[in-house]
């Protein structure tokens, strides 16, 4: 260790003295919160509604003076929000304009496993790739991000990432605050780094998790504030960050209500102090305001993170202050939250078809490394199943399955708590965790086609934590996938 310090000087004294990032009342709240814009779509004779997504590159003024290179959907950095409702066809033509070939994957959908987005669905640069399905599932706050095999992290990093929001009927009709912008605001989390300038992608020294940031932003914007007028202000969080794991609260440590996760809202409210969030996952709370008053949206040192070592090393010891949110002097009233919400639509395990492991290592699941080439699990279309997923090195992990949404029946033998209770597509497994899934595969069955689950700290997914599954009808048999599947 020694050696290891006299060699790396500074950087080794910060892990190891300073090691905690806190930006905790550092920094005044002086950017006024950008709303990713709703994408514009228009609707073909058929019902098709279109959405266009240009991934290009681009500069952005984090700081006010300095130019920052950058990647984005449409613009700059990340991407138009785009909304869909339940049964509705959607399509949306996306074209390359980076030099380098990249995917669009629809994070948390169901759909065609040639329409998901993943590694088999490049697009080259100057291509151009129109997925198309239709919409499945309930009212949920979904996102999109890059998904190219070994360069996920830096696609994702530089700025190509958006929500994509569904709604139902039935979700429609609850009085929940759902005024895109004003009540109801997207809160995509990210943590950076910058050099001068320029975005800082280097992994430090020990980090196993990849990258880790010494600051976040929410949509693009540093330091950020939101005015509200409306006692009840829903936040739709997405842990957009590429390895770091937060634990959401508000400074005052006031109760808040989750009414959502990945995939749907939840039976009902559930009121908490905190919700911790690894990367992928989404969560959605309602918090209460008073006339007048401000609260940060903070992030907390974690004990759910594994062994205290891990957590030093990895970030879960880090606190960041993540948007201040101010109340105007008088607020419109909000209805109460209603005691109902949903049902989630899935399964609990009872009828599973078959069990599964995976054991979650860096250096691959069930001791294999990512091979594009090689089928890993086959399900049967229309059975339910139950995953037992498995941290067996102690790093910090999660786990992300590709098509469904599942229940996390168990976590260690015990009742989940309440954010892992409704539809999940997303769930930490830290360091001494075993976590029971279960899940319903509804197709349609492509044996050719194969969809992914991995590890969503992008450094692990892009290093080989990640499987490919084929979804086929009852007897037959997966075919072989192609390597590069992609659209010109
Ligand atoms: Cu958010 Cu396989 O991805
Ligand atoms: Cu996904
Ligand atoms: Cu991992």
């Amino acid at each position: 260790v020694g050696v290891l310090a006299a060699a790396v000087g500074g950087g080794f004294a910060w892990l190891w003295t300073g090691a905690d990032v806190d930006t905790v009342g550092k920094e005044p709240f002086e950017n006024r919160l950008a709303i990713p814009p709703l994408a514009k779509s228009r609707v073909e004779a058929d019902g098709t509604r279109v959405f266009d997504l240009r991934m290009q590159a681009g500069e952005k003024e984090f700081k006010s003076g300095q130019r920052t290179r950058t990647w984005g959907f449409n613009g700059d950095y990340l991407g138009p929000t785009l909304r869909a409702g339940r049964g509705e066809k959607v399509k949306v033509r996306i074209s390359n304009g980076l030099d380098e070939a990249s995917t669009v994957h629809w994070h948390g959908m169901h759909l065609p496993a040639r329409m998901d987005g993943g590694p088999h669905q490049m697009v080259e640069p100057g291509g151009t790739w129109s997925p198309r399905w239709t919409v499945d599932q309930p009212a949920a706050t979904l996102w999109y991000h890059p998904h190219p095999h070994g360069a996920t992290e830096k696609h994702v990093q530089r700025g190509l990432a958006g929500m994509f929001l569904l709604d139902d009927d039935k979700a429609r009709k609850l009085p929940l605050p759902d005024d895109y912008g004003v009540d109801d605001l997207p809160v995509i989390v990210q943590d950076v780094r910058f050099d001068g300038a320029q975005f800082d992608h280097g992994h430090q020294l020990m980090r196993n998790t990849g990258f880790l940031g010494d600051r976040t932003m929410v949509n693009g914007t540093l330091n950020p504030y939101r005015e509200v007028g409306d006692e009840l202000v829903r936040l739709r969080l997405l842990n957009a960050s590429t390895a770091r794991v937060y634990d959401f609260g508000f400074s005052d440590d006031r109760r808040f209500s989750l009414i959502g996760t990945d995939g749907g809202l939840l039976a009902q409210p559930a009121a908490m102090d905190r919700v911790q969030l690894s990367p992928g996952e989404r969560a959605e709370i309602v918090v209460r305001m008073k006339a007048g008053e401000r609260t940060v949206l903070r992030s907390f040192p974690q004990d759910n993170y594994g062994d205290a070592w891990q957590t030093r090393f990895s970030g879960g010891d880090d606190s960041f202050d993540v948007l201040e949110l101010r109340a105007k002097a008088s607020l419109r009233p909000s209805p109460a939250l209603p005691g109902h919400l949903a049902e989630p639509e899935v399964p609990d395990g009872t009828d599973s078809a078959r069990s599964r492991f995976f054991g979650l290592r860096m250096s691959g699941i069930n001791g294999r490394p990512m091979d594009m080439a090689r089928i890993d699990e086959v399900v049967t279309r229309g059975t339910a199943e139950t995953w037992t997923v498995r941290n067996e090195d102690g790093m910090p992990h999660n786990f992300h399955v590709h098509d469904v949404q599942f229940r996390v029946l168990e976590v260690n033998g015990e009742r989940p708590p309440p954010e892992l209770r409704g539809a999940k597509d997303t769930v930490f497994v830290p360091g001494g965790t075993t976590v029971k899934l279960a899940m319903r595969f509804e197709g349609p069955a492509d044996p050719d086609t194969p969809y992914m689950y991995h590890c969503h700290l992008l450094y692990h997914e892009d290093g080989g934590m990640m499987g490919q599954f084929v979804v086929v009808e009852k007897g037959q048999r997966a075919g072989k996938p192609a390597a590069h599947a992609g659209g010109h």
